[in-house]
């Protein structure tokens, strides 16, 4: 059966607002990490200069929603285990991550409410799910 629609396949990434959205929330993220001392336990956990996380993580969350994939070019083998393999997540540290992470989705507010929560749900299940292991 001929159609005259062609299917069009819309991407989270383009749902948030694009790599401009997703830097936005990492930058928040980051801040609240660094200013709010509910957090402090994850801050220590990190590097003194937060700078090249911002950069990595919004590469990261760019490719992880569909978009362009540079941060696995950049990185060829890492993943999410191996990225943080060594690091020991417990439940307050992984709660902090998420927290943290809804937090900044929140504030910076997507357009596209519903993707945006989405967004924060998931990825504050993955780092809860990392907890422990
Ligand atoms: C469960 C709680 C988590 C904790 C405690 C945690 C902690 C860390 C730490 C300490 C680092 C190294 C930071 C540094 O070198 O300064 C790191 C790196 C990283 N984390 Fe997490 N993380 C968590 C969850 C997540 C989640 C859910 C994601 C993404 C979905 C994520 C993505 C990354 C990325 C992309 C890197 C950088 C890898 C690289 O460029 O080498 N993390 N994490």
């Amino acid at each position: 059966m001929a159609t005259t629609m062609e299917e069009v396949r819309v991407t989270p990434f383009e749902q948030l607002g694009g790599r401009e959205v997703i830097a936005r929330i990492v930058g928040r993220f980051y801040d609240l990490m660094e200013a709010d001392p509910a957090y402090a336990k994850l801050r220590a956990m990190h590097a003194a200069d937060l700078g090249p996380m911002r950069h990595s993580l919004t590469g990261f969350l760019t490719a992880w929603t569909g978009g362009p994939k540079d941060w696995f070019n950049e990185n060829p083998g890492k993943c999410m285990m191996s990225a943080h393999s060594g690091i020991a997540i417990d439940p307050e540290s992984a709660q902090q991550w998420a927290g943290a992470m809804k937090r900044a989705v929140a504030d910076v507010a997507p357009d596209d409410q519903k993707i945006a929560d989405l967004f924060a749900e998931r990825l504050s299940q993955i780092a809860e799910a990392m907890a422990g292991r």
